[in-house]
């Protein structure tokens, strides 16, 4: 019997990672809508960037849309966690839909903060990424033309508002905190009665993920970030992973993706998961790392969440 050696790995595992009260939220609605309604029930767009949560939500019963034309009358429909466009219930209410929002409280209220500039006449500048469905979400809180996008720096420089007197930003919830604050800087010099939140609209969850990546870049060899490649939160986890210095972090979607050689030599491997990203895709990398090496598990957490949100009334009960 041959003994196999096992080289030794430390798995630092980032506090807090996964999960935010938004996603749980947003999952909890399409679970209970299944219970409430039976299947099928449809959810336009993914309801969280998660190819695993969407799966398993397809195996329930949920039928994911791009398209609300593409749901039939007399079926429920679940508006995803990234906020939609006003027209969207609009559209479910002329066709006489039964609808549940599942857009996170916290996106929500970047609604309700561009509607009211939109009301006190000013323009307003989105600080976000172009196509995300946030952005087509929060834009389409405002009549057309209202709101600029503004993707980077570069943009924040060249920006050319109507009337820089009557201007207002808002941002979407999952940018990189220090990429924004400098952006919000140059519209702060540029446009000095620019109207907004005291810092930006970035919301705990990515601001928590964020920092404790932060701290723990420089103590790892490299950093696996699990989550989609189409979540916005997940990809800031490798940016600022790299701005560390950490330039060993890669994102995968689960423990199968790993490029093990590529982690060769690597003696302290952090790990972290994007909002959108279930816990047992954390497990199952822990266990991949345990049938390579002798582990020794980390904790690194730099803060506690206890956030939660309620449920609609419609499924509260
Ligand atoms: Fe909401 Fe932030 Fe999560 S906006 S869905 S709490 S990443």
């Amino acid at each position: 019997e041959t003994i196999q050696f096992l080289p030794p790995l430390t798995l630092v595992l980032a506090g807090p990672r996964g999960f935010c009260a938004g996603v749980d939220r947003a999952i909890q609605i399409v679970e209970r809508a299944l219970q409430k309604y039976g299947a099928p029930v449809y959810v336009r767009h993914e309801i969280v960037h998660n190819k695993f949560v969407v799966d398993s939500l397809k195996a329930k019963g949920a039928v994911f849309v791009e398209d609300l034309a593409e749901v039939p009358d007399d079926a429920p429909v679940i508006f995803s966690a990234h906020g939609v466009p006003k027209a969207v219930p609009a559209e479910a209410t002329r066709r006489g839909l039964t609808y549940l929002d599942a857009t996170c409280p916290l996106v929500s209220k970047v609604h309700t903060e561009a509607e009211r500039h939109a009301a006190d006449g000013r323009q307003i500048i989105l600080i976000g990424h172009a196509n995300h469905p946030e952005v087509i979400g929060t834009m389409g809180q405002v009549p057309e033309g209202r709101m600029i996008l503004v993707e980077d720096l570069a943009q924040a420089e060249t920006v050319q508002p109507a009337d820089p007197e009557n201007l207002a930003f808002v941002t979407q919830t999952t940018l990189s905190v220090d990429e924004t604050a400098t952006i919000v800087a140059v519209l702060r010099r540029r446009f000095p009665a620019i109207q907004g939140p005291r810092k930006e609209d970035i919301c705990y969850a990515t601001t928590n993920r964020q920092a404790a990546v932060r701290a723990m870049a420089r103590r790892v060899d490299a950093v696996l970030v699990l989550g989609a490649p189409n979540s916005s939160n997940s990809r800031r986890l490798v940016e600022v992973a790299k701005g560390e210095g950490c330039d060993r972090a890669v994102l995968v979607q689960r423990a199968a993706d790993i490029d093990w050689a590529q982690l060769d030599g690597v003696r302290r491997l952090g790990i972290t998961a994007g909002a959108s990203a279930p816990e047992v895709l954390v497990e199952e990398v822990v266990e991949a790392a345990r049938r390579r090496h002798t582990v020794t598990v980390e904790h690194a957490s730099v803060t506690e969440e206890t956030i939660t949100f309620k449920l609609p009334r419609a499924l509260s009960a």
